[in-house]
């Protein structure tokens, strides 16, 4: 296994996320369970993109979040669906890209530093199987080229992961 990815150059952004794309696959190639590959997909992420200080997932349990494996502080354990940023991805089944998260009505504060977040829904087959969250401690530090790269990233866990 190479760790080349720590090294991925994101001043083009498409670029980047192309080579994490490719690190992630071979990284989760030969291993289908859940914990297992959300906890070295977080890794992944966490140490190969700028400006992040959390990263990880939270599992869908009936109409409620809890957190999985992640990088980064202690977080926040259940939230309801519809609640904060995540909860409202898992409800409206849409990634939620907040600019500013101090604008965002119920956004729910588990790191005093994260300023701004993505959350994405993870889906497969009709079913919502949680939601991958990354917050930053810079304003607008998520555009439309994170929202497609992290996409493809997520879409590459849930193909290898049961
Ligand atoms: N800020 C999130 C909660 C999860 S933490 O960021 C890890 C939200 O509002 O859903």
């Amino acid at each position: 296994m190479s760790f080349a990815e720590e090294r991925i150059d994101f001043t083009n952004k498409q670029r980047g996320y192309a080579e994490l794309a490719q690190a992630l696959t071979g990284l989760l190639t030969g291993e289908r369970d859940r914990i297992a590959n959300a906890a070295n997909t977080s890794a992944l992420l966490f140490g190969a993109l700028p400006a992040v200080n959390w990263v990880g997932f939270y599992f869908a349990h009936g109409r409620e979040l809890i957190v999985g494996p992640f990088q980064g502080k202690p977080a926040c354990v259940r939230i309801a669906f519809g609640q904060g940023v995540c909860g409202r991805a898992a409800e409206d089944r849409e990634t939620q890209v907040v600019a500013d998260v101090s604008v965002f009505p119920g956004h729910i504060a588990c790191d005093s530093a994260s300023r701004s977040e993505i959350v994405l829904p993870l889906v497969r087959g009709g079913r919502l199987l949680g939601v991958l969250d990354l917050d930053s401690p810079n304003v607008g530090r998520f555009d439309a080229n994170d929202r497609v790269g992290l996409e493809r990233l997520a879409g590459i866990f849930l193909d290898a992961t049961d």
